[in-house]
């Protein structure tokens, strides 16, 4: 991957305001609760490395090389042990069922093909294994989803290639997961602008059985 140069640089300034409100409970409850092995992917600036236990393995991946610098400086400061690899969630650079957790915040909008990343996730997971997300996705109501399907050309060149319109939670349910729990936030009027008024879904997933 070329990279972003431009979005990595203001990436951390213009997420600011959302990493100081509702996004560091999510990321306390999503990072700071994984255990065992864990993989993180589309890792970004590194914004969930402060939440990882004090001495936990983490394997962290992110295909952008401008992002993949600013994670290196947060890497070093984590209590984590964090090892960093260039990789896209389609390729992950390691085995088969050998991680207890993976991680993904904001990634599977970014991703080329959900289902070939889903794939992956659920290849890397051992059978015991837990992939907890949060994800922005698309609006339930007809006219929200419409209106992110139009804005998604402008939205997607802006935000480095993201999809705002995408029913990542089915996709997730489509590669072969059980979702245990979810939680979706669908704010209300379902209409743009989407910047800070977003549907999300936190959620906990296994590989399905079978
Ligand atoms: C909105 S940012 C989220 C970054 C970080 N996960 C966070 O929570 O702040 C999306 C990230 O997905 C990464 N990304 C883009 N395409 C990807 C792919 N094919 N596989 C994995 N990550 C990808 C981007 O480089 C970027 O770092």
């Amino acid at each position: 991957m070329k990279g972003h140069r431009w979005f990595a640089a203001v990436y951390d300034r213009m997420t600011a305001p959302a990493e100081r409100g509702f996004m560091k409970d999510i990321r306390k409850e999503l990072a700071g609760g994984a255990s065992g092995r864990v993989l993180e992917i589309g890792a970004g600036t590194g914004a969930n490395f402060a939440y990882y236990e004090d001495g936990l393995e983490v394997v962290a991946t992110e295909p952008d090389p401008y992002m993949l610098r600013r994670a290196e400086a947060r890497a070093a400061e984590s209590k984590a042990r964090i090892d960093l690899k260039q990789a896209p969630a389609a390729k992950l650079p390691v085995e088969d069922a050998s991680f207890d957790t993976v991680v993904g915040t904001l990634v599977m909008c970014s991703v080329d093909d959900q289902a070939e990343a889903l794939a992956e996730v659920r290849r890397v997971l051992k059978p015991t294994g837990e992939y907890r997300f949060f994800e922005h996705v698309r609006y339930e109501n007809p006219i929200g989803g419409l209106s992110q399907t139009l804005i998604a050309p402008l939205w997607g060149w802006c935000g480095a290639g993201c999809h705002p319109n995408r029913k990542t939670v089915d996709s997730i349910r489509d590669a072969g997961f059980e979702v245990s729990r979810v939680e979706v936030t669908m704010p209300t009027p379902p209409i743009p602008p989407m910047l800070f008024t977003r549907p999300h879904a936190l959620g906990f997933a296994t590989p399905a059985s079978g």
